[in-house]
């Protein structure tokens, strides 16, 4: 089954539509919820990063009897240091990101624990793709 999103930059009235939608689905079908819980937060901080950073994005989310995978494709600033971005703490959050609670810097390294596989592409000044793959059994 594959479900998908469209995300706008900014638009944090409604940031974790996608993760809600997955999680609602998965627990449709039977997903054991340690599982479902992993998915959701590693989507949730993926989605919210395109809506604090990106212009726009788009979410495609894969589900199969043995994983999720999860592809997050966004046209924006993209990441120039990967390494430092995926240090835990660091952020380039605006003021405004900041105020609306986001901007710990730790949605990357929690996006990292919560996956079987994290890959990140990105393309300074382009975008940045985000694939997370979770086992199901
Ligand atoms: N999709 C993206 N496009 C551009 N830059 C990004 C993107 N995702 C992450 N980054 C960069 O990587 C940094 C670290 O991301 P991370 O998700 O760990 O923290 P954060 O979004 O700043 O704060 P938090 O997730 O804790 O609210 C961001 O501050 C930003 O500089
Ligand atoms: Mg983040």
């Amino acid at each position: 089954m594959d479900l998908s999103f469209n995300i706008q930059g900014g638009d944090f009235t409604s940031a974790g539509t996608a993760s809600s939608q997955v999680r609602r689905t998965l627990k449709e079908l039977g997903v054991d919820a340690s599982v479902i819980k992993r998915v959701v937060v590693a989507l949730y901080e993926a989605e919210v990063n395109i809506v604090a950073h990106a212009y726009k994005g788009e979410i495609v989310a894969q589900i199969s009897p043995e994983r999720v995978f999860l592809k997050l494709t966004d046209e924006g600033p993209g990441i120039p240091d990967i390494e430092k971005a995926m240090t835990p703490g660091y952020s380039t959050a605006s003021q405004e990101v900041r105020e609306m609670g986001f901007g710990a810097g730790m949605g990357l390294p929690n996006i990292c624990k919560n996956a079987d596989v994290f890959n990140l592409h990105s393309v300074p000044n382009k975008g940045t793709t985000v694939e997370i793959t979770i086992q199901i059994s």
